[in-house]
């Protein structure tokens, strides 16, 4: 809900349980006035009548008040927005016009500065406390103006209210170590994460999340940000020297140059959206989860297939005969999906050829995918394929044919990780050569499923010849954005997952336009549970794909867990499989079975419910519970047991106190109020232990 307060120059933004408020003072100084609990329009009016913060020497008034603090001007804050003109830096931005759209939930406030505009969107829809905010920059001039350089163009400032303290949650992250959640106060000065690595990154989450008073799980203020955005992106959290916070966040890592724009050009920068909640870092999850549900990604109604992957059983050495035995040992489990990984295609028999070929490889798959995926139809599954669409090995047809096509400096090293490089999807005959070989892929078997890979970093982002090669940055994300899309449009049946060595690429953004995602390459399912419970503070179940692999886990360090515990770990997520199905036994199949169509069951309340998370990952019992209508269901670990004590039972949330609930397992009755207060006895012991618990209310 939007209103327009008093004068006409007080907004007042409202979901369910917030509002977000801001004013338009003299001297056309857009101010921040409220981010919190919801407001009236006349708290918001009252608001805007306080008087401004006192003078104080060698301080900025503006400074940790403003909407959008820009460079130029009385600032000595981090600009969100930075632009060179000719002979000039910075801008003064005159208040032009304000349009609202009251059902789409969306503001418009226009500044001009010369031949530029600025457009701040803010957009709160109805259903959720949600806000998302982002800008437009245009070039207005007439033709043959001189260009306007946006050295920075943040998608918004946050701010936060004046607190005694503020605690900063972040997730951070390595290959094989995604998402882990760390808290710590913030001081004095500025916090910084992102990526100048050209894709989201491993290393962070584009995520913060802000505390004052000591939230909890579930009781609570927290304040949270997340960006939309797909390649390099920074956001910095500032504490002023009187203890105000902002937030800014937006594309690219530095403030050396983001788009060149020539008179009619326009910037549009990601989304940048935002969350307050007082339900603790449970609620404020819960919220960003039903927001995702509900309008970031695509088709999110309906649950995801149980996948098969071989790709920790085989890595390269795959064949189509190979294929056919493991999806037949997969369809027996009743698995729904069989994805070909990495091998299948050009002479990609290692990881040193065969990038950017994507056709089958001739000797492994002599007539083409089809007859694999037509078996693999036959077998009751859907089919899928992996692809690397924005790499090429040197050792390949592509780049023999075009060495140009990738990013480099001229006369510098082109340096390789993975023994490949990336292509410039700036370039138009790039994107087009790519659309042609996906599109023709996809139209030449019935594909139902592609894992999109993303193998390395930008390192060599050159574009010789090219007037302003830094371009490449945004426009790399927006031409696979465009790609994806198209491919989207083109094939609607099938369904996307974005990887990047596992969790390198997961963000807003690629979740607006594929299905889910790969969570991490680290299938051990004991690390797993730390990186999913940081991946659940912002993203839901419903993209979070997790694998059972072999026993030694064969990646990364040997760990042996029973099946159970490897089961129950990943059915926390969208669940899949990924061991070498030809090395388990007739009885290990028999239970994988039986663990597969336990999950279906549990499903629909896995990965469309709400998430409590009610014991996190650290020491010996961890768990969580999701609850969708009537039913409950929890999943529990136990790491290790200790002095022979029996683990706390497990005081579930979300559930009616005064109904109810039957485990449906073994039929035993719980009253809702007890369990809240006095817990669900889990029956866990011993070292790696794991339980699905099914309850239903009466
Ligand atoms: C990446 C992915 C893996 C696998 C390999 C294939 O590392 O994260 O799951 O697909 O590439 O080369």
């Amino acid at each position: 809900m939007i209103e327009t307060v008093g004068d006409g120059r007080t907004w007042l933004l409202s979901g369910p349980s917030s509002s977000y408020a801001l004013h338009l003072a003299d001297g056309d100084t857009l101010l921040h006035l409220h981010w919190g609990p919801r407001l009236t329009a006349a708290d918001a009016e009252a608001l805007a009548d306080r008087p401004p913060a006192p003078y104080r020497p060698f301080e900025s008034p503006l400074d940790g008040h403003e909407e959008y603090p820009v460079e130029g001007g009385p600032r000595f804050v981090r600009p969100a927005l930075s632009v060179r003109t000719v002979g000039v830096r910075g801008t003064e931005w005159r208040f032009d016009t304000a349009t609202t759209d009251a059902d789409a939930g969306e503001l418009r406030l226009r500044f001009l500065d010369g031949p530029l505009a600025l457009t701040l969107h803010y957009r709160m829809r109805d259903d959720t406390d949600v806000v998302e905010r982002w800008i437009t920059a245009e070039h207005r001039g007439p033709e043959g103006a001189p260009p306007v350089e946006l050295l920075r163009a943040d998608a918004a400032t946050w701010t936060l209210p004046l607190r005694d303290a503020w605690r900063l949650s972040q997730l951070h992250g390595r290959w094989a170590a995604e998402t882990r959640l760390v808290r710590a106060p913030l001081t004095y000065g500025e916090k910084v994460i992102g990526s100048r690595r050209g894709h989201t990154g491993h290393q962070h989450l584009p995520w913060v999340a802000l505390d004052a008073e000591g939230a909890t799980e579930e009781y609570g203020e927290v304040y949270g940000c997340a960006l939309a955005w797909s390649g390099s992106w920074r956001i910095s959290v500032h504490r002023l020297p009187d203890g105000l916070v902002q937030i800014t966040g937006g594309a690219g890592h530095d403030d050396s140059g983001l788009v060149r724009l020539a008179p009619g050009d326009a910037y549009v920068s990601p989304v940048f959206a935002a969350l307050w909640s007082d339900g603790g870092f449970g609620g404020a999850s819960r919220a960003w989860h039903a927001w995702q549900l509900a309008h970031v990604i695509p088709g999110a109604a309906d649950t995801r297939p149980v996948l098969y992957n071989s790709w920790e059983a085989t890595e390269f050495a795959i064949s189509e005969e190979q294929q056919r035995e493991l999806a037949r040992r997969a369809a027996g489990m009743g698995i729904e999906l069989f994805v070909v990984d990495d091998g299948w295609f050009g002479r990609r028999t290692s990881d040193r050829a065969g990038l950017g070929d994507w056709t089958p490889n001739p000797d492994r798959f002599p007539r083409g995918l089809k007859p694999l995926a037509d078996e693999v139809h036959a077998l009751g599954m859907r089919f899928g394929i992996w692809v690397e669409p924005e790499m090429v090995n040197p050792d390949s047809d592509l780049y023999r044919a075009h060495p140009d096509w990738v990013q480099h400096q001229p006369g510098r090293t082109r340096t390789e990780f993975r023994h490949q490089l990336v292509l410039n999807l700036a370039r138009a005959d790039v994107q087009e050569y790519l659309w042609e070989q996906l599109d023709g892929l996809l139209s030449s078997a019935p594909i139902d499923y592609v894992k999109w890979d993303f193998n390395r970093c930008f390192t060599d982002a050159g574009w010789p010849g090219d007037p302003y090669p830094q371009r490449l940055w945004t426009e790399h994300v927006h031409a696979l954005y465009g790609l994806l899309d198209r491919l989207r449009a083109a094939h609607p049946g099938v369904a996307f997952e974005s990887c990047s060595g596992g969790g390198g690429r997961v963000d807003l953004g690629i979740l607006a336009r594929t299905d889910q995602v790969w969570t991490s390459d680290n299938t051990d399912p004991l690390d797993r549970l730390a990186i999913q419970h940081g991946f659940s503070q912002l993203h839901p179940a419903r993209v979070m794909a997790a694998w059972v692999t072999d026993s030694p886990n064969t990646q990364l360090n040997g760990r042996i867990s029973s099946l159970r515990f490897r089961f129950v770990s990943a059915m926390a997520g969208v669940l899949g499989v990924g061991g070498d199905l030809t090395r388990w036994t007739d009885e290990e199949r028999d239970e994988a079975r039986g663990w597969v169509a336990l999950y279906k069951e549990i499903r629909p309340v896995v990965q469309l419910g709400e998430l409590y998370r009610l014991r996190p990952p650290e020491g010996g019992l961890s768990a969580v519970q999701y609850v969708r209508g009537d039913d409950t269901v929890v999943l529990a670990w136990l790491q290790a047991q200790h002095h022979g004590e029996p683990p706390a039972p497990l005081r579930l949330r979300g559930i009616d106190p005064a109904a109810v609930y039957a485990c449906r397992d073994t039929g035993a009755r719980h009253r809702g109020s007890v369990l809240i207060h006095h817990g669900l006895p889990t029956g866990l012991r011993g070292d790696l232990d794991a339980t699905v618990i099914r309850l239903r209310r009466c």
